[in-house]
């Protein structure tokens, strides 16, 4: 058994994503974990250098977590060949800089969704990559959320006979910032910082509903800026001038019709910040980010249209739990270790760039839709090889 250190260049890891999701629950926990298994028995460790402006913030990540690498020099760090990997989870806007000079400097590519903010920048990127050489991967994490997955796995089994339609509620209530502190950064709100929630979610949904349901024809959307003035970190206000909801609607190839709501702007009342409902002819279905939920034809209760009694039903307990029959590891996590096996044992993966791009291509055509006020076909997307 060999132990196979591989350098990991974080670059944006003292931001939000970046500490809670990548490094504490992905790379430090695989560490603690001691490392990840190959088949041949060899251990992939990785050893992470975190890499920002400030030294006093990296200096403190390095130490809370018990490791030892850390730089506030770009350059230098893509310079060391024992860093074989560039991660990047800085803001939208800053992402495709840095990994055009990762990969110049031969590194794998391994980031945060969207890409970038424009589909040329996007394709410009997969295409790089490829010419490289490099392997290349995107985050996609909800594919590997528990409740995600419970679905997938009624898909596979044929629960719902025809799926006919699909509804997504996503969101919550992003306080403004004056009477309680945002939870999100600023820049979300702000276009010209690559903010917005078409940028944001569409990325997301593209793969969700690629992966689950299949092909996307066409899109219609209608996005607003409900809170139009906000403050920011600094105390400052500042206009809003990016979409905080989006209202979309997807025709898919195979016929399935997928609505999906995103808001930062809607107080939550149903399972999860996240649902997704699926209707099939033998049976529905009702995900969240952890748990899932089923009725099926056999059980389903006769409802019956009458406002002038009172309600008879508890909607609610109609429905049974898809059993936790499984250990789910926190998702980002999942993804990663895929993506480091790729790297070190070839082991096959195909959350790409180019898988990257499409979701910025759907966001575009998106935000084109609203725009026009009309429904926009999406093209099938390829990567041109950039020399
Ligand atoms: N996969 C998901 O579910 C998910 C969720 C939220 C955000 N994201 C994506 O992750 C990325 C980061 O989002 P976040 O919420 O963590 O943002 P954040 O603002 O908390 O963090 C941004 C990071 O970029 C760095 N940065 C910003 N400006 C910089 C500059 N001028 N020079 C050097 N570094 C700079 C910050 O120091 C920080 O480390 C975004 O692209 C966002 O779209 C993904």
């Amino acid at each position: 058994m060999a132990i196979q250190n591989v350098g990991i260049i974080m670059n944006g890891v003292t931001g939000r994503m970046g500490t809670n999701q990548h490094l504490i629950r992905s790379i430090v926990a695989m560490r603690e974990q001691g490392g990840i298994k190959l088949s041949n028995g060899d251990i992939i460790m990785p050893d992470p250098i975190l890499v920002g402006r400030r030294a006093d913030r990296l200096q403190e990540l390095v130490k809370t977590h018990n490791l030892s690498r850390w730089s506030t020099n770009l350059e230098e760090v893509l310079a060391d060949d024992y860093n074989q990997i560039y991660f990047d989870s800085q803001t939208t806007v800053r992402r495709a800089e840095g990994i055009r000079q990762a990969i110049e400097a031969g590194k794998h590519i391994y980031c945060e969704k969207p890409t970038a903010t424009s589909l040329e920048e996007s394709l410009e990127l997969a295409s790089l990559a490829k010419a490289a050489g490099v392997k290349n991967g995107v985050v996609q994490d909800k594919l590997y959320l528990p409740g995600l997955l419970k679905l997938q796995q009624l898909i596979d089994s044929g629960f719902f006979g025809e799926i006919l339609s699909v509804r997504m509620e996503f969101g919550y209530w992003v306080f403004e910032g004056d009477l309680q502190e945002g939870q999100r950064p600023s820049w979300n709100y702000r276009k010209e910082d690559g903010g917005g929630i078409i940028v944001d979610m569409f990325a997301h949904w593209r793969y969700v509903i690629h992966h689950l349901f299949g092909q996307i024809k066409s899109v219609s959307c209608i996005g607003a800026t409900h809170i139009k003035e906000r403050v920011d970190e600094n105390g400052e206000t500042y206009q809003a001038t990016a979409d905080d909801a989006a209202y979309g609607t997807f025709e898919l190839e195979n016929g399935i019709i997928v609505q999906a709501n995103s808001s930062w702007a809607v107080r939550v009342n149903r399972d999860d910040l996240l649902t997704i409902t699926v209707d099939g002819t033998e049976g529905s279905a009702v995900a969240g980010l952890r748990d899932c939920k089923v009725q099926h034809r056999a059980n389903t209760p006769r409802a019956t249209w009458n406002p002038d009694i009172a309600n008879p039903f508890d909607f609610e307990s109609q429905w049974q739990e898809v059993p936790e029959n499984e250990y789910f590891d926190n998702a980002f996590k999942v993804q990663w270790e895929m993506f480091l096996k790729h790297v070190v044992a070839d082991e096959p993966y195909d959350l790409d760039l180019l898988e990257g791009a499409k979701g910025t291509q759907l966001s575009e055509l998106a935000l084109q839709s609203w725009k026009e006020k009309r429904w926009v076909d999406v093209p099938e997307l390829k990567v041109a090889l950039k020399v």
